[in-house]
Parts: C-alpha cells; sequence; structure tokens
C-alpha cells in the first residue's frame, strides 16, 4: 500500500519572490522609473542569457561573489555553468564581441534579473532585478558625471528628497596610489588591503586593526589616521604633500565639482568605500539611504577601464552603476513613495441574465478596439454584487447590459465615485 504523497509547500524557493499583482504593480513602477531615465539619457536598451560560462566571472568579479556567492553546475555537455550574479561581464563580452561594428560611445541599459546565493536579509535576495547603466569608449570624467546625474535622477523619482540621501564617492587609482606609493605595499598586499578596508564597517575595530597591522605592520596608526580623515581635505592633508595633486584627488574633486554645476551637492567623499568587485579601475560611487531603516546601498558602480582586454588586447574605457529593485522597494515603503494600485481596467461590463453574455462580450470588443480597457463580469452574480467587484479592483465605470439594453441597444456608461451617467454612441 502507498502511503498518501506530502502535500508540496506553497513557499516559494529561499531567498526568491513571487510576484503577486500587487507587487507586480510596484515592480512595473520601479522599471518605469528606470526606463524612463535611461530612454531620457539617450540609452538604448540590451539583454542576455541568465546563463553564462563559470570562467566568465573567475578572472574580475572577486572572490566572494565566486566562492560564495554564484548559482554553478555542470550541464549535460561536461560544461560548468553559472546563473549571472551581475550584468558587467556579460555586457563586456557582449561589447568585445562586436568591437569592431558599434559605433561608440555606447550607452546602453537593461533590466536583468540576476542570481546571488546570498543570506536573505532585508535588502538583499537571492534573486534580485537591476538597473544596469553603462557608458563605453568615454575616457573623461564627463562619464561619470553623467552617470551619477542619472543615479540622482532615479534616487529621486523613488521619492527622496537630496536631504535623505548621500551619494558616496572615491577612486580605486587614489586608493592604490595610497596603498602602493604611500605605504609601499605590493600589488598582492594592497589587493588585501583593499578588501579590508571594504569589510571595515562591517567587522570589529580591534579586529580590523589587528588585520591592517598584519600587512602594514608599524605603518597602521598612520594607514588608520588617513583612514578615520573626517572629509576630503583632512584626507589630503594626511597624505604626502607634493607639488602636484595626484590624479586620482583630482578626478575626485573634478567629478564632484562637475556635479554641482549641474546642481547635486549631496556628494561626499568617502575614502572607505572600495566597491567589491576587482574590475573597477578609477571612480567607484554609491547612493546612501541616510534613514536608518535601509542600511544598504541604493545602487552603485564606477569606472572599469581594463574589463573587455579579458576578451582581446584592446582596451575600451567603460563607466556605469548597478540598482536593484529590493532597495527601491524599500525605500518606496520608508518614504510613503508606493505609487497606489492601478485599476486594471477602465469599464467593466455588468450583465444582467447569462443569455445576455454573447451580447456584452460583442459590445466589449467593439470598445476594446477604440483603446479602451474593458473587462466583462462574467460572474451572473447580483448586479450589486457585481458592482461591488467594481469597485474593489478600483475600476472606475460600469456599463450595466440586461435584456432592455439588448432591445433598445442604448447604452450608457456610469461612473461609480460621481453615478454621472453618459450615453454610449456608436
Ligand atoms: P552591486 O553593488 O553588486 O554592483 O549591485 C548594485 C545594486 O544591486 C546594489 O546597490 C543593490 O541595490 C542591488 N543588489 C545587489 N545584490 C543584491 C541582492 N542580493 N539582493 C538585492 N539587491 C541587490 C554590481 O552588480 C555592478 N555590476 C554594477 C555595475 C554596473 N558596475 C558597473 N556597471
Amino acid at each position: 500500500m502507498s502511503d498518501t504523497p506530502k502535500k508540496l509547500s506553497t513557499d516559494a524557493y529561499k531567498g526568491v519572490r513571487d510576484f503577486f499583482p500587487v507587487d507586480m504593480a510596484v515592480q512595473r513602477h520601479i522599471f518605469n522609473i528606470w526606463e524612463t531615465t535611461s530612454k531620457k539619457y539617450g540609452y538604448e536598451e540590451y539583454g542576455a542569457s541568465v546563463l553564462e560560462p563559470a570562467d566568465l566571472y573567475r578572472a574580475k568579479t572577486g572572490e566572494e561573489i565566486i566562492n560564495e556567492q554564484t548559482y554553478s553546475f555542470i550541464d549535460r555537455g561536461d560544461r560548468e555553468v553559472t546563473l549571472r550574479p551581475e550584468m558587467t561581464p556579460t555586457l563586456a563580452r557582449m561589447v568585445a564581441a562586436r568591437k569592431r561594428e558599434l559605433t561608440f560611445p555606447l550607452r546602453w541599459y537593461s533590466i536583468p534579473n540576476l542570481f546571488r546565493y546570498e543570506q536573505p536579509q532585508r535588502g538583499r535576495v537571492r534573486e534580485h532585478w537591476q538597473l544596469n547603466v553603462d557608458i563605453f569608449g568615454v575616457e573623461s570624467l564627463a562619464a561619470e558625471i553623467e552617470v551619477i546625474s542619472m543615479a540622482y535622477d532615479i534616487t529621486r523619482a523613488y521619492g527622496l528628497k537630496d536631504t535623505d540621501f548621500e551619494i558616496r564617492l572615491n577612486s580605486r587609482r587614489l586608493m592604490h596610489y595610497v596603498t602602493a606609493d604611500v605605504f609601499n605595499l605590493d600589488e598582492h598586499q594592497s589587493h588585501t588591503i583593499s578588501k579590508l578596508i571594504d569589510k571595515k564597517d562591517k567587522v570589529k575595530a580591534d579586529w580590523f586593526e589587528a588585520a591592517a597591522m598584519e600587512i602594514l605592520g608599524d605603518n597602521t596608526p598612520k594607514f588608520l589616521t588617513l583612514l578615520n580623515s573626517k572629509n576630503f581635505e583632512e584626507f589630503t592633508t594626511n597624505l604626502p604633500q607634493t607639488a602636484e595633486e595626484h590624479k586620482g584627488l583630482s578626478e575626485v574633486r573634478q567629478v564632484i565639482a562637475g556635479l554641482e554645476k549641474l546642481g547635486i551637492t549631496n556628494t561626499r567623499f568617502d575614502q572607505t568605500l572600495m566597491r567589491g568587485f576587482d574590475y573597477y579601475t578609477g571612480i567607484v560611487f554609491e547612493v546612501f539611504d541616510l534613514n536608518p531603516a535601509n542600511r544598504r546601498a541604493v545602487l552603485g558602480g564606477g569606472r572599469y577601464d581594463d574589463l573587455l582586454s579579458l576578451f582581446g588586447n584592446e582596451k575600451v574605457t567603460a563607466v556605469g552603476f548597478g540598482a536593484g529593485d529590493v532597495t527601491a522597494r524599500d525605500l518606496m515603503e520608508t518614504y510613503n513613495a508606493l505609487p497606489a494600485a492601478p485599476s486594471s481596467a477602465d469599464i467593466m461590463i455588468c450583465v444582467v441574465g447569462e443569455h445576455n453574455i454573447p451580447y456584452a462580450l460583442d459590445v466589449a470588443q467593439k470598445i476594446r478596439e477604440k483603446g479602451q480597457r474593458i473587462a466583462v463580469d462574467l460572474s451572473i452574480k447580483k448586479l450589486g454584487d457585481q458592482i461591488s467587484h467594481a469597485n474593489k479592483r478600483g475600476i472606475p465605470k460600469i456599463i450595466v447590459i440586461g435584456d432592455e439594453e439588448v432591445s433598445t441597444g442604448k447604452l450608457k456608461t456610469k461612473d461609480l465615485k460621481t453615478g454621472e451617467e453618459q450615453e454610449l454612441i456608436g
């Protein structure tokens, strides 16, 4: 005798979300903000598969993501496959593949779903959607200024005021100068210390100091003073004073000044902002909500001038950022900026008498041809129930079809809020 099979759980897989219509409406609203802003700046949409060869991420994505956060498997043809944890390597691959045919500068955007095996918590899930905005082929800081101004517009469109958030900036070039030239570290040590700085806010101060000591020895106090500088000016004065300003310092200064010219003043230099990926080469930035309810970056990105060299010898400069849907939604909740649920139709036809349904379907079809969104209530419930159903769905108008309407052919729309009736012509 076989046991009754165990019933399946209705839960979604751990860390991923189902999108019921109310959630989908919010998601659509977020995507609309992303698409409108990208198009406003002249960006073209692209897309790709979620499946990529695992090798794509080995060189530059960063150890944490590769070793701990990817969903990887071996396919039936013995290939190692990864569900994309980010879009940047895919984008670099695509641009490298068509480099000769493409006209630069390229301005591209995409809204992919990405998979990361993370511990699910507020702001972090295992599948999220991420706007990716990237510009290729512009060497000047005008590229950084453009994409950061897009990031600013997007954050404002989520419903935040300038005083609610901060655009934090740093320069990988500057930090490399600090580790390699000021503290004389070799490439390996520089890499280790930059990963350590990336962790600074997540670990205890004495653990951080001990780890820094292992690499920097006697220089640790000097390094900590620099890292704890209160602002850009203090950081600059803590560096060796040379006749000429280091390029890394001047690029931070120029980007902040360029944004100020566009009226964007909520920027802040942050020497502890490293960003996890190994491919960044210049300015890196993140948008931070200042509300303690959302302690995650709203979005983040930077310049990556060498990523395309993974695919060939030619270099193409690039700057971009990624903005996630989860943080966007959390922000909108915090700031009461969630969109009102949209109605599913402009008009509901309420049908009295099952035999009148074919007539109602025909009327609906004719009205749809004129571009209105119209649904027919097929429940054959009492008229009052049908009207309250339309009301619940936020449908603003109804048309009642019963024997009289069918015999006279005279139809009226009724506004459920005002009670106003209007004859339907044609
Ligand atoms: P990222 O900082 O890893 O950058 O991700 C960008 C944004 O995606 C984050 O600020 C956050 O809003 C969201 N995000 C990331 N991981 C998760 C997660 N597990 N759950 C929810 N949201 C998440 C990148 O991915 C770079 N590839 C961005 C980029 C584009 N850089 C240059 N171009």
